[in-house]
């Protein structure tokens, strides 16, 4: 008998039926990820960019908190894998009206949709809605609260292990506003199951919460310190709207000691790329001529959250096909 994993990402067999975050998944399913999304690379590459691994199926995107590249970036990923997608702007549908986030999954339930991708301003929400969906359903979480953002961080690790290769071999700065960064949570608990030589968070102490000290990383509030030898420097946008009471020094004070500037990049290793999840604000975190420069993969790193974002769609999707399948058959 197989024991249930206490892990509700993972079904009987240890398949990842949810993506809700990085924390608590091996290597083994990291890497999954990353090689089936460099075969949809591929695909993605070509003039008919579609394969029909999500046919028939229908895919809803619940957005409760705006976004552009990832909720676009997952519909494309979607209609490339053939399925049909739903857009449903959670800020203007019933719940809005004061029906329940339940009633509103039942209702979507009841029009047969096999996936939602939710993105929430509350940490927990996308845990909270696969705990409460029917069981034929999957879930991936497109960022909740300052928690998690399963896929984003995958995007950044398929980014650099297609520029710089072995993580092992790595040291990677993460600079900027830790404290309310879903981002950065997730990508310090990708590097390190990956086994990244070096994870350095930088930021001023009022944006940095303590528990992250006890992740294996090594913490820095000198930037120019820190990019000493650092071979990836991913950068983060102060979220403001997160931000309560004074954490910051001015923009211009935060600008010296944080800002990205051609000056600063040439401190860290001759080839070291520079990346952002996005929205980059341009002379708040990083300078213009930096964000476009020939070090940056900003823009590598859309194009390649399509083909990671097809691949946790289609192994979520193929868990739940071969439950199904073997219970039809039992
Ligand atoms: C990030 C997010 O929403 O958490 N952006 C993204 O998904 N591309 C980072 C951010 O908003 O700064």
């Amino acid at each position: 008998m197989i024991n249930k994993p206490a892990n509700i990402q993972l079904d009987e067999h240890g398949r990842l039926k949810h993506f809700l975050s990085i924390e608590g998944l091996s290597r083994e399913i990291i890497n999954q990820i990353l090689d089936t999304a460099a075969g949809f690379a591929g695909v993605n590459d070509k003039a008919i960019k579609k394969v029909p691994l999500l046919r028939g199926k229908t895919v809803a995107n619940l957005f409760f908190e705006t976004s552009t590249r990832t909720r676009t970036t997952f519909e494309l990923a979607a209609k490339r894998l053939s399925a049909d997608v739903l857009n449903i702007n959670m800020n203007t549908s019933s719940t809005s009206k004061g029906e329940t986030l339940l009633d509103t999954l039942r209702n979507l339930e009841a029009m047969q949709c096999d996936m939602f991708v939710v993105r929430h301003q509350d940490s927990g929400a996308a845990h909270f809605i696969a705990e409460n969906v029917a069981p034929h359903v999957n879930i991936i979480n497109a960022g909740d609260g300052r928690h998690s953002h399963p896929t984003q961080a995958m995007l950044d690790m398929f980014t650099i292990r297609h520029f710089k290769g072995d993580f092992e071999k790595l040291r990677i700065a993460i600079v900027g506003d830790i404290s309310h960064s879903r981002v950065a949570r997730s990508q310090v608990h990708a590097l390190s199951t990956l086994g990244a030589r070096e994870i350095r968070l930088v930021s001023p102490k009022t944006l940095l919460p303590a528990e992250m000290a006890s992740f294996g990383v090594e913490v820095f509030h000198d930037f120019d310190a820190a990019l000493d030898g650092v071979d990836v420097i991913i950068m983060l946008r102060l979220q403001k709207e997160r931000m309560r009471g004074a954490l910051l020094p001015s923009a211009d004070e935060y600008y010296a000691r944080y800002g990205l500037t051609t000056e600063r990049l040439a401190l860290a290793a001759d080839d070291a790329i520079v990346m952002h999840p996005g929205p980059t604000n341009r002379g708040v975190e990083i300078e213009g001529i930096v964000a476009d420069g020939h070090r940056s993969v900003i823009l590598q790193q859309v194009t390649f959250g399509i083909a990671v974002r097809m691949a946790v769609m289609s192994i979520a999707i193929s868990a739940t096909e071969q439950s199904s399948a073997r219970s039809s058959h039992s």
